[in-house]
């Protein structure tokens, strides 16, 4: 089956639903989406959205704060670009029907989270994530000229390379003219072009073993771009959130960095409330000063976990703010109000991704991509809480704009694309093989490429990617592709390209700590990791787009 349309969006979270809403007043918009349409990191996020609403705030001090978080690495442009227009996406978002969290009429209930030196995350109670995603959808759900397609996986970028026209080879310019995508329900692969193409596939938390995302979070659209030819950055960045609930029947479950904003207190299993001993900004101190503690502590003392502790706060006010965590929690039965919830840090956010200009743009042609997979250099080292949602809004507005210039001012030839051809290709019947290496490489990945590293241990992680990859790839190509497969393949890409990175930087910085190299090192480090068509480069942000981007 052949489909064809203006833009083509993968994925329908915060960056793919908010990019298609605005690409519909040009054109005909296709979002695919993997699972069903809600399934996306979106739809769990909590906190809330940081933007400048307070008149005791500033741009100047959110900017400044999100640089320190970054711990040197941020590009300075992108950062000012998302704060400036923050008010503006927040106000795309009601009028799109999201109702936030007010403290009266008129005033923007304001909650405070870790390295944020003012109150200026915008939320909607602890539920900020699904009130967006059910918000949007709604309004996609009326548009006549966009379609969602669900339980839709894509497989590949259509490009050039992947196409083999004759006489193009690596190091022309690449375009992308849509994809191939996995039909969950028929078990074909269709083909779905599009004069744009925008990646919005979200992070790659299932990389590791504990983490607080959902299932899709699998890095597909990283490892999509990576092997149809696009600049990767920063891949070494990996966040761990440091508050997820240790509970055997709570996995992946967030307490809220919200909820030390509002006066809950870390303790040990002694009752000691132990951040201090590490950061004078105690538990609000940013997530990797506050993921590093935590992991020191557990390792000190040998318990599974420590405590977050909000039994001195009044607790109908608890309830009131976070009617999600206390429902989940009293499900589980802890009474978040009498008793400490046992967290744990486990993987959050991926602060690198596919590299993009300030307009979403890739190092391939006709490809955009925005949100969590995308690297525009907001985050730094470290991402700043309540700065993703706001970094993938803006930065699908800023893509949009850019595309309907890329379609006006470009005569789009999309050649003749052959169907899928999976002659030679049968069902294995091998799916233990497919969980077991995922389950391997979240178990390796976790317990060699987590919140401390050492040298030793990538080196080895990097020798069994290398193995399992290779296992992977002769798999892949004698057998009928499957979702779990398409999963399994993108994990082991992206699980090679953090471990690359991660042994590539020699120092220690923001969310990357390794024990060899155990401080910061300006003097040779202070770059971003690029990287591009097989080769790791240090550059300095700006430059890397210019220069991925022109040889792109
Ligand atoms: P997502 O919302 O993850 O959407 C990705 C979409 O792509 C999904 O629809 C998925 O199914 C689809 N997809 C993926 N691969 C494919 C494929 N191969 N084919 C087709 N479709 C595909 N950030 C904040 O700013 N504030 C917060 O309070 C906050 N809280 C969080 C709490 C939790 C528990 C988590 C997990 C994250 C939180 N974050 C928060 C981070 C934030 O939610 C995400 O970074 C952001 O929502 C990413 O949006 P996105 O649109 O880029 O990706
Ligand atoms: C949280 O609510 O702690 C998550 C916020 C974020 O990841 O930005």
């Amino acid at each position: 089956m052949k489909n064809k349309s203006d833009y083509l969006v993968i994925g329908s979270g915060a960056a793919g639903l908010s990019f298609a809403l605005r690409a519909a007043e040009k054109g005909t918009v296709t979002v695919i989406t993997k699972k069903m349409r809600a399934d996306s990191n979106t739809n769990y996020a909590q906190g809330g959205i940081a933007s400048v609403f307070d008149p005791e705030d500033s741009f100047e001090a959110h900017i400044e704060d999100t640089l320190t978080g970054g711990v040197g690495l941020c590009f300075e442009d992108a950062v000012a670009m998302i704060v400036k227009e923050g008010p503006a996406r927040i106000k795309d978002l009601e009028n799109w029907g999201v109702s936030f969290t007010y403290k009266d009429g008129t005033n923007l209930d304001l909650g405070r989270e870790g390295g944020h030196t003012r109150n200026r995350i915008v939320h909607a109670m602890d539920k900020t994530g699904k009130v967006v995603e059910q918000a949007l959808l709604n309004t996609v759900k009326n548009h006549p000229s966009i379609r969602v397609l669900e339980h839709y996986s894509a497989v590949e970028l259509i490009t050039e390379h992947h196409l083999m026209i004759g006489g193009k080879t690596r190091e022309d310019s690449i375009h992308c003219w849509g994809i191939y995508a996995l039909n969950g329900i028929t078990g074909k692969v269709d083909l779905f072009l599009a004069r744009v193409t925008l990646l919005a596939t979200g992070g790659c938390g299932e990389v590791y073993l504990h983490t607080s995302n959902p299932s899709i979070a699998t890095g597909d659209g990283v490892a999509m771009a990576y092997r149809a030819g696009a600049a990767v950055a920063n891949m070494e960045f990996m966040q761990f959130h440091p508050t997820t609930l240790y509970h055997p029947g709570g996995d992946s479950f967030l307490i809220s960095e919200a909820v030390r904003g509002h006066g809950g207190i870390l303790r040990n299993k002694k009752g000691r409330a132990f951040m201090k001993d590490y950061d004078s900004r105690a538990g609000l101190a940013p997530r990797d000063v506050v993921a590093r503690a935590i992991d020191a502590e557990i390792k000190k003392s040998g318990d599974s976990c420590v405590y977050l502790d909000v039994t001195h706060l009044d607790s109908s006010d608890v309830r009131t703010r976070f009617p999600q965590i206390n429902e989940k929690l009293l499900t589980l039965n802890i009474d978040m109000t009498r008793e400490p919830i046992p967290v744990v840090p486990a993987a959050h956010y991926m602060c690198g991704g596919v590299l993009t200009d300030l307009k979403g743009r890739t190092t391939i042609k006709g490809l955009y991509a925005t949100g969590e997979v995308a690297c525009t250099g907001v985050h730094g080292a470290n991402r700043l809480a309540s700065n993703s949602l706001l970094e993938a809004l803006v930065f699908s507005e800023k893509a949009h704009l850019s595309a309907g210039d890329y379609i006006d001012s470009h005569t789009i030839e999309i050649p003749d694309i052959p169907d899928w051809d999976d002659r030679g290709t049968f069902d294995q019947e091998e799916w233990v093989l497919i969980s077991h290496d995922r389950k391997e490489i979240q178990r390796l990945m976790w317990d060699y490429v987590g919140i401390v590293r050492s040298d030793e241990r990538l080196q080895r992680n990097l020798q069994r990617m290398e193995l399992i990859a290779q296992q992977i790839e002769a798999y892949y190509k004698k057998t009928t592709v499957t979702p779990e497969l398409l999963e399994l393949r993108n994990l082991s890409c992206v699980a090679s390209l953090i471990t690359r990175s991660a042994l590539f930087r020699k120092e220690s910085r923001g969310l990357h700590y390794t024990t060899d190299y155990p401080k910061r090192d300006d003097s040779h480090w202070l770059g971003s990791t690029v990287i591009y068509r097989n080769r790791v480069t240090l550059q300095e942000f700006s430059v890397a787009i210019t220069e991925t981007l022109a040889s792109g």
